[in-house]
């Protein structure tokens, strides 16, 4: 490993569409500091071995993505609160000590993306979110710490979404349930946090969720419309927005740990949003 220029990088599988390297990249280039931020695919049975020896040999950071977020919670010898809370860690870094922390910045990137660059406030609202997988594990904390009216959980599988709830509940308003008990009225966020878009489908859940005013945030992003942007849009939604400022944001947050300054992340956006449509 090249000494001179500290190492980074994020690692999952598959990783090879990441859009980590381009952010980091700029990130660097903005603030000037001197570092390398590679793709690392590595198979889940490898991950440990893989993660040791890339700290072993003078690497500074890791990004962790699906499928091994709960992996990187076991492997780091020290968490912080919420990532211990999420029990998942997106971000690896190594102390002066030599052990290596164990962090998560999806719900600071999430409550980041929604208060500062959309002006949304979550106090006294009502806000849904759809899915109770690894996605909404890292955010159910940061958002009931902005204190909503209500934080309903609704899954699928609705047993997920209470169990997920009452690993909660201590922190505020929250409840789980499934779809088909979702008839009680609308909501003003509807978080989609469910890997259905990966699929090309959309939650079934009914419309009614949705008013004119609602914001329907997608953590999915893609080029044009994630699929339920376009349900959203259908559904009379005026405000659909899909997760890229999440991934500039926790981004963002993941640099401020590694090199002890946040970037400005407005003009990474810009960047991102004219790749992502070219
Ligand atoms: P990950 O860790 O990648 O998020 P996961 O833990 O399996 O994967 O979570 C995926 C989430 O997306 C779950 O909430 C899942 O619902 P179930 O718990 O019922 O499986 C949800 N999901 C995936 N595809 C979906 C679809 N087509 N409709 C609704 N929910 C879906």
């Amino acid at each position: 490993m090249n000494a001179q220029v500290e190492q980074y990088g994020v690692i999952g599988h598959p990783v090879a569409h990441s859009w980590s390297p381009f952010i980091h990249g700029m990130f660097a280039r903005q603030t000037g500091e001197q570092l390398v931020y590679r793709l690392h695919d590595v198979l889940p049975e490898n991950f440990r071995a893989y993660v040791l020896d890339f700290f072993s040999r003078g690497g500074r950071g890791l990004n962790v993505t699906v499928p091994h977020k709960v992996a990187a919670a076991e492997l780091a010898n020290q968490l912080t609160p919420r990532a211990e809370r999420a029990v998942a860690v997106n971000t690896l870094a190594i102390q002066r000590d030599n052990r290596i922390l164990g962090d998560n910045t999806d719900g600071a990137g999430l409550v980041h993306d929604l208060r500062d660059n959309l002006s949304v406030n979550l106090a006294g609202r009502r806000v849904l979110i759809v899915g109770a997988g690894g996605a909404t594990r890292g955010v159910v904390a940061p958002l009931l710490v902005l204190r909503p009216a209500e934080l309903v959980i609704a899954n699928r599988t609705a047993e997920r979404a209470h169990t997920f709830a009452a690993d909660f509940k201590d922190l505020g308003a929250v409840r789980g349930c499934g779809f088909d008990e979702l008839g009680g009225g609308a909501y003003d966020v509807i978080i989609n946090a469910t890997s259905a878009s990966l699929a090309g489908e959309v939650p079934a859940i009914p419309a009614s969720v949705i008013k004119s005013e609602s914001l329907c945030y997608d953590m999915a992003y893609s080029k044009g419309d994630t699929p339920f942007l376009k349900w959203a849009k259908e559904s009379g939604c005026a405000r659909a927005v899909q997760g890229w400022g999440m991934l500039v944001e926790q981004a963002a947050e993941s640099f401020q740990i590694w090199r002890g300054m946040r970037p400005q992340t407005r003009p990474v956006m810009e960047a991102l949003r004219e790749r992502a449509s070219a």
